[in-house]
């Protein structure tokens, strides 16, 4: 076992080593706990000479990117700038029903996004950064070179997108990789003691294409996101009140391209559906659909009904992984 402290102390000098001083840092904040821990290993290291940008794609969930913002601003204290590229995204995603071509659209513009946000600050310094801090784990450096014949390559395609290895290209950024060694509880540690804030390390895995892969078909059709954006707050926050949110990996609503005839008051509907999906799992590669009360189910059913304008009908998702996969796309 290793001592979390002395890695921190290490990780710091060896940060500090590495980093000349009239070095700049860049790193790109995706709200998960990989980037924040890394980045904010960083910044105790060399301070102000980091540069962190968040994208808000447009993909996010309810408050997310006000919620992400206040941690890195308010208790990490971290350099951030925060990009909204919504309509970017959007523009690009309309009339894109194929998950494979979302994703990569998504990626795309993320790079182009990064790069922008990298050369103004070149700009702005009068030097370009020479480094990128990414939150590669020791589980994603074994994934990334899978010994041949393993098959994993869908693996390699969800890192693919996610990652933002080696950009902007005409900068040759080295990288800083300071998770390279651990696993994930291990980063949940480190960034305990760097006073990451203890709910934001709990949080569920979100995937880097966000709500893309949660509305199927064409994400700027029907009102999705919005829609979307409060069943997926309901159903979190009636969890949360429920205390299981920690007892599940990850949960979330989907976005049904599909209406049903309902009725409310005394008036006929034609309006949508959303599925619920909670399962548990140990690393995401399998997992097991989660058992609800029967009561808590009503509860949530009725409240999104009663509170979403657009939704006349909930369904819950009862199958695990595999055959199916835990997102929808
Ligand atoms: P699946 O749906 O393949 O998901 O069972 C396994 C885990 O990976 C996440 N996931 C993604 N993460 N980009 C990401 O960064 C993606 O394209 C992507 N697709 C799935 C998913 O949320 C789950 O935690």
């Amino acid at each position: 076992g290793w001592k979390m402290e002395d890695v921190m102390e290490e990780e710091i000098k060896v940060i500090k080593g590495t980093v000349g001083p009239e070095d700049h840092v860049i790193c790109a904040l995706s709200g998960g706990v990989d980037s924040t821990v890394a980045a904010t290993l960083v910044y105790k290291a060399i301070g102000d000479r980091l540069h962190c940008v968040f994208v808000d794609n447009g993909l996010l969930r309810f408050k997310e990117r006000e919620r992400v913002m206040e941690t890195f601003e308010k208790d990490l204290h971290l350099p951030v700038t925060c990009v909204d590229a919504t309509e970017q995204f959007l523009s690009k995603l309309k009339g894109v029903e194929d998950p494979e071509i979302k994703r990569k659209i998504i990626g795309k513009e993320f790079i182009c996004i990064f790069d922008t946000f990298a050369h103004e600050l070149e700009q702005k310094l009068g030097r370009k950064p020479t480094y990128l801090v990414q939150g590669t784990l020791y589980p994603d450096v074994i994934e990334s070179c899978p010994p041949p014949g393993t098959g994993r390559t869908h693996s390699h395609t969800i890192k693919s997108h996610h990652n933002v290895g080696g950009l902007p290209k005409d900068m040759k950024l080295k990288l800083i990789e300071p998770l390279k060694l651990l696993f994930k509880d291990e980063v949940r540690q480190l960034g305990r003691i760097l006073n990451v804030p203890q709910g934001f390390l709990k949080r569920h895995p979100f995937p880097g294409p966000g709500l893309a892969v949660r509305v199927l078909g064409d994400v700027t059709k029907n009102n999705a996101l919005d829609i979307l954006r409060q069943v997926d707050e309901i159903f979190i926050q009636s969890i949360r009140d429920a205390g299981l949110y920690d007892e599940i990996w990850q949960a979330f609503a989907v976005f049904l391209p599909v209406r049903s005839v309902g009725v409310q008051g005394d008036q006929r509907t034609h309006s949508h559906v959303v599925a619920l999906r909670a399962v548990t799992s140990q690393d995401g590669m399998t997992a097991d659909w989660y058992y609800f009360e029967h009561k808590f189910l009503d509860d949530v059913a009725r409240k999104i009904c009663n509170s979403v304008r657009g939704v006349n009908r909930v369904v819950q998702d009862i199958t695990s992984k595999p055959p199916s996969t835990i997102e929808w796309e």
